[in-house]
């Protein structure tokens, strides 16, 4: 395309009022290293993408805008683009140290050291390197000298940054700026409180080119967020300056806005739903079921999911998730109204305090995560809509006098994407006084992974049947199954579950007269050596030779036991209790809110008829498909087992058994020999409860080992746990005892 003709479309363009549209052209544009996508490719609206190699940024601009007359916004110009080396701020802002090699610019790669004149001492890192991010690697460092006079230590200038303050007594307030125009992502203003912690976060200075990597987005989001969705007890009143956190009947809304202006690319937009997908997804695994309000926005808002609907009925993630999926992106979107984001989220806020009442309104906890490059072209600025959402939450209608103890009720998180990204305007958004709220990342790609690694932290200790859903590299099923574990006992094999860090749930069986609890082995597959057992207990009504006379060679009802463990298995996404019946912690995995009982578990659980189990091997087999109305058919077969010459059926499968096998109304598997004591299982989200264990079999199907498929005739017999809780409960809810905390189960 020419110069003439373009000029000849602006003289259309011009005489029809602006209907003629006229495509950008690619002269001018090239740059010099790196290339560029289009969002619409030349078309009015679209907007080019520089890219750059690694460790290299596009200068002098990130993105140019395609707009009505044909024209780039900024128009091509000399200097041409080019790809840049990413630079690293000014480390030599260190107070009474070095900084070696003294650079006037420091760029990728380079490295440094830090030396602290004598009598000094070094906090932080000694050697750090200028990353491909524009951020240097390791922390801080600070060289300090201990003071009486000084409570708090000495918080240290970021490179790129001034401060004023040299005073860290109680009360004193230190301020930083970034010089060079560079924009300060942190607290501003930082003071020294009485326990000797400083308020706020450590601020860092950005260049326009410097971003947040996934691991710093998944370390900072992720503990911010957990957070909000574990529940800690109250501190004591001896750690000051820790948090009191949000309490159990605390009532969590988490609003998400996603910008599908423009200005953000498509692509941008459908990871940003596939993080917000696995986000909801993750925190349906914790014992929170918050409200959500999910809205796209542009000129307008398209609210996908409304939280109103879930203080009348209740919402379930998956429909959410379908809603999320469904939305598409249309492409008459033009401009941006972030005000008319925030002013949605403060409306529905306003209806549910009016709904719920004032008072229990100041109960309710709001997370607000906002995905924007903060382009906003129309309705303004959202600054006064955001003031007028925090005098709601912090109670303060005035917006004088702030409750510094409300602060924890309001989060609002910006991620901020796209390429020319608005910082300053985005960065006054953000509130919550702890951890960063403000992400500024290049691209999102790896987001949704990001939020996956959320919950993975250790700290989520307390969750049981938490478990990833696909293998991972490093640690293959084990992730899926991490409460599986490997029982020898002399010769023999048996698999069983963690149900506690200290207790291993499998079947009676799998113990003869005579053993001792030093011929028994437990593998858990931690990394750890073999676990050591205390002792063992079986359930005080199995009685295998019971029925003998009444032609029942072998009689397993009532086939459970219990491994104390020597020591306390160490939790983490490897290992970690299954939930177990009755518990108060099932509850939560089953989302049961209030006083639940053990009758909704069963509901609950009964009410999908699908089960699972896993074999020797650990891997997944599929077990039964069969439903209570078909149980009678099921357990008839339990009479064509060898040593069984009864007639009455009801004499060898009582009905503390779940019986599965056959191949209606589809092919189960069936267990073998070593998979005894293996728990059956159902998952729940991302939680897995124990229904039953693995206990015997009509038919001996798998010889040689590994899963088999079963016959029209074979049958598997499992101990239905809810059958047995009094044992369990005598056991791991036992109260007078010391050696570990007990188990709570529900009352009824
Ligand atoms: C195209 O339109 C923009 C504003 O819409 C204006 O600033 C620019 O000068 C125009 N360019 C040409 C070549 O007409
Ligand atoms: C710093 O990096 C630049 C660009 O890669 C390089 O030219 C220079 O030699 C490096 N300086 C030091 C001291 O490593
Ligand atoms: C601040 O809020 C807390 C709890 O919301 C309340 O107990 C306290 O009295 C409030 N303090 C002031 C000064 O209003
Ligand atoms: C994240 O998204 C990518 C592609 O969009 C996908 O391949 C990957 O499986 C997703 N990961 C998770 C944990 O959902
Ligand atoms: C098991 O049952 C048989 C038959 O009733 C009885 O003789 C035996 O003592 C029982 N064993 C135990 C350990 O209770």
């Amino acid at each position: 395309v020419s110069q003439p003709l373009c000029f000849l479309c602006n003289i259309l363009f011009y005489f029809s009022g602006g209907e003629v549209r006229c495509d950008c052209t690619e002269e001018g544009i090239q740059i010099k290293g790196g290339h560029y996508t289009f969002t619409k490719q030349l078309k009015k609206g679209s907007t080019l993408i520089y890219q750059c190699p690694d460790g290299y940024y596009p200068y002098p601009h990130l993105s140019r805008l395609c707009q009505p007359n044909g024209s780039w916004k900024p128009p091509p110009r000399r200097p041409t683009q080019k790809c840049r080396l990413v630079e690293c701020p000014d480390p030599n802002v260190l107070q009474n140290g070095n900084i070696l090699p003294s650079l006037e610019r420091y760029y990728v790669h380079n490295e440094t050291t830090c030396e602290c004149y004598s009598g000094y001492t070094r906090k932080g890192s000694s050697n750090r390197v200028c990353l491909p991010n524009g951020k240097w690697s390791g922390s801080t460092p600070i060289c300090s000298r201990d003071s009486a006079e000084n409570n708090c230590a000495d918080p240290g200038i970021p490179a790129g940054a001034s401060r004023t303050g040299n005073i860290f007594g109680i009360g004193n307030t230190v301020t930083y700026s970034c010089i060079d125009n560079l924009l300060l992502v942190g607290s501003e203003e930082r003071v020294c409180q009485e326990s000797g912690q400083w308020t706020g976060i450590e601020p860092a200075c950005y260049y326009r080119h410097t971003y947040d990597t996934s691991l710093e987005v998944s370390e900072s989001f992720g503990s911010a967020i957990r957070d909000s969705l574990t529940v800690l007890k109250p501190s004591d009143e001896t750690q000051l300056g820790r948090k009191i956190r949000i309490a159990k009947s605390g009532i969590l809304n988490i609003y998400i806005g996603v910008d599908i202006s423009e200005s953000i690319d498509q692509e941008d937009v459908d990871k940003a739903i596939d993080a917000i997908t696995v986000l909801i997804s993750k925190i349906a695994s914790f014992s929170v079921t918050p409200n959500y309000e999910i809205a796209f926005f542009s000129s307008e808002v398209f609210e996908v999911v409304k939280i109103l609907d879930f203080l009348n009925e209740g919402g379930k993630p998956k429909n959410m998730i379908e809603e999320l999926r469904k939305f598409k992106v249309d492409d008459k979107n033009t401009g941006t109204d972030l005000n008319l984001l925030f002013t949605t989220f403060e409306e529905r806020m306003a209806v549910i305090k009016e709904q719920v009442g004032e008072k229990n309104f100041e109960e309710h906890r709001h997370v607000l995560i906002v995905f924007t490059d903060g382009a906003f072209n129309m309705g303004g600025s959202p600054d006064r809509t955001v003031q007028k959402i925090k005098n709601m939450v912090y109670l303060d209608p005035t917006g004088q006098k702030k409750n510094e103890s409300r602060d924890e009720y309001l989060d609002i998180y910006i991620f901020a994407i796209g390429t020319d990204i608005l910082d300053t305007e985005l960065m006054s958004l953000t509130a919550g006084n702890d951890g960063r709220h403000y992400f500024r990342m290049k691209d999102i790609t790896n987001l949704n992974e990001t939020f996956d690694e959320i919950i993975d932290e250790e700290q989520v200790k307390d969750l049981c049947g938490l478990h990833k859903e696909y293998e991972t590299v490093d640690k293959g099923i084990r992730k899926m199954y991490p409460w599986w574990a490997f029982i020898t006992i002399v010769q023999r094999n048996c698999i069983g579950s963690l149900v506690t860090s200290r207790f291993v749930l499998t079947a009676a069986h799998c113990f003869r007269f005579g053993d001792e609890a030093e011929h028994v082995k437990v593998e858990i597959d931690d990394g750890g050596r073999k676990k050591t057992v205390k002792l063992f207990r079986l359930h005080p009504n199995y009685n295998i030779t019971l029925k003998k006379k009444k032609g029942v060679d072998e009689f397993y009802d009532y086939d459970v036991a219990l491994i104390q463990l020597e020591k306390d298995v160490k939790i983490s996404n490897i290992a970690r209790p299954i939930c177990i019946p009755c518990t108060s912690a099932t509850s939560n995995a089953l989302q049961l809110v209030g006083d639940s009982t053990c009758k909704q578990q069963v509901e609950l659980c009964c009410a999908l008829s699908l089960l699972f189990t896993t074999n020797l091997k650990g891997t997944l087999t599929f077990c039964s498909s069969i439903s209570p109305m078909q149980r009678g058919e099921c357990i008839r077969h339990a009479l064509d087992a060898k040593g069984i010459t009864t007639t009455d059926v009801r004499e060898v499968v009582t009905d503390n058994f779940i019986c599965t096998g056959g191949q209606t109304p589809f092919r189960d598997d069936v267990a073998c020999r070593g998979d005894s004591g293996g728990a059956v299982f159902k998952d729940y989200e991302r939680r897995t409860i124990q229904v039953a264990l693995v206990s015997w079999g009509n038919e001996d199907l798998c010889a040689s080992g590994g899963s088999a498929e079963s016959r029209a005739n074979s049958r598997d017999f499992h101990i239905n746990l809810f059958k047995v809780i009094p044992f369990l409960k005598s056991i791991l809810g036992k109260v007078d005892q010391t050696e570990y905390p007990p188990l709570h189960f529900l009352p009824n």
